[in-house]
C-alpha cells in the first residue's frame, strides 16, 4: 500500500463524521502525527465536506535556503491530518538568502479545476514587495510557482483572501506607500487581478474580511512586525465601500490577546452560522513554535468582538460554536 494511499485513508476514517470537538486556542496544536501544526499567517478553504488549512511551514529541520507552505485537511477544524509540504521552494526570484515567503492562501477555481496559491514574496528587508502565483490540480500536490506580480502595480506586503457568498474571490493586500489596503478581485481563473473593488485608507495588515448577515467586517492590524497590537475592524454594506470607522475588536490593553489577524472563517452549519477568528501568535525566535488564537467572534449588527481565549467547543454539521465555563 503506497504511503499516499495510507494518507488518504487515515485523513478519511479520523474525519468521517464531524462532531462536538474542542479547540485550545494558546496551546500547542497537534495534527495526527503529533507534530505541532505548522500553517503559520495562513487560509482555509472548504471544498465539498473538507477543509483545507495552507501556511508557512516554519519547522526547525527545514532547509535554510527554502521556503514552505504545508497543507492539512479535516472535517471538523480540530483534527487535521498533515498532508504535505506543498511548497518546498528555493528563491524563485534571486532576493538573496533572507528571502520571505509568507501568509499564503489558497483558492479552488470550480472552473479551470485548479488550486491557486498567492504568496507574500519579499527580501529579508521588504523592498521587492510582490505577490507570487502558484498553481496546482490537486489540494495537496506540489503545488508549480508561476510568476509574481505587483497587483494593481502597487507595492504588495501582507494578503489575505476573502470569498464572498456568490463566490467571488478577492485578494486583500496591504500596500504601504498608499498608506492603506485593496480589496481586489481576481480574474475568472484566478490567475491575475481583474480590478481594485475598494481602497481603504488606514495603515493596517494581516486583512480579514467576512460577509456576516447582510454585512462586511473586516479586521486589520497595526504594522508593528511580529509584535502584536490592538487589532481593529469596520463595516460596510457593501465591499466597495463606504467602510465605518475601524474600532478595537478587543480591549486594546490586551493586544489582541497576543495574536495578529490572518483570517475569518465562517462555519455555516444546519442551525446556525459561527465566525471563527483566526489569528497567529508569532515567536519571532522560533516560529515553528508560533501559537494559534482562533475563537468564536461576538458578531452581529454591526458590532464585532473576540471574546477573552478559552476552550470553546465546535460542531462544523450544526455550526455551533460553545465558549467552555
Ligand atoms: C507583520 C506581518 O503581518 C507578518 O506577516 C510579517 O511580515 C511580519 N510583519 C514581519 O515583521
Amino acid at each position: 500500500m503506497s504511503a499516499r494511499f495510507l494518507f488518504t485513508l487515515l485523513c478519511l476514517a479520523s474525519a468521517a463524521s464531524a462532531a462536538t470537538v474542542t479547540v485550545h486556542p494558546t496551546e500547542t496544536w497537534p495534527d495526527q502525527r503529533g507534530r505541532h501544526i505548522q500553517a503559520h499567517g495562513g487560509g482555509i478553504i472548504k471544498v465539498g465536506p473538507n477543509y483545507f488549512w495552507f501556511g508557512e511551514d516554519r519547522s526547525k529541520d527545514n532547509a535554510p535556503d527554502k521556503r514552505y507552505v504545508a497543507c492539512y485537511a479535516s472535517k471538523d477544524l480540530v483534527n487535521w491530518v498533515f498532508r504535505n509540504q506543498v511548497v518546498q521552494l528555493t528563491d524563485p526570484e534571486h532576493l538573496g538568502e533572507k528571502w520571505v515567503l509568507e501568509r499564503p492562501k489558497v483558492f479552488y477555481n470550480a472552473r479551470t479545476k485548479k488550486f491557486v496559491m498567492y504568496v507574500h514574496l519579499d527580501s529579508g528587508s521588504y523592498q521587492f514587495a510582490r505577490v507570487g502565483i502558484l498553481t496546482c490540480d490537486t489540494f495537496d500536490g506540489n503545488y508549480k510557482y508561476l510568476k509574481s506580480i505587483r497587483p494593481l502595480n502597487q507595492e504588495s506586503r501582507d494578503i489575505g483572501q476573502f470569498i464572498d457568498d456568490d463566490g467571488s474571490a478577492y485578494l486583500i493586500f496591504e500596500s504601504r506607500p498608499t498608506h492603506g489596503f485593496f480589496i481586489a478581485k481576481l480574474s475568472d481563473d484566478y490567475l491575475s487581478i481583474e480590478k481594485k473593488t475598494c481602497f481603504i485608507k488606514a495603515p493596517l495588515e494581516g486583512g480579514a474580511l467576512v460577509h456576516f448577515n447582510g454585512l462586511y467586517y473586516l479586521i486589520g492590524s497595526k504594522m508593528t512586525g511580529w509584535t502584536p497590537n490592538p487589532n481593529k475592524y469596520a463595516t460596510a454594506s457593501r465591499l466597495e465601500g463606504p467602510w465605518s470607522e475601524f474600532k478595537d475588536i478587543a480591549p486594546p490593553e490586551t493586544n489582541t490577546y497576543g495574536a495578529q489577524s490572518t483570517m475569518m472563517l465562517k462555519v455555516v452549519g444546519t442551525q446556525t452560522t459561527s465566525v471563527i477568528f483566526m489569528g497567529d501568535m508569532w515567536s519571532p525566535t522560533s516560529q515553528w513554535d508560533s501559537r494559534y488564537l482562533w475563537m468564536p467572534l461576538e458578531i452581529g449588527g454591526g458590532k464585532l468582538g473576540l471574546p477573552q481565549p478559552r476552550p470553546w467547543t465546535l460542531d462544523t454539521v450544526t455550526g455551533k460554536a460553545s465558549i467552555l465555563p
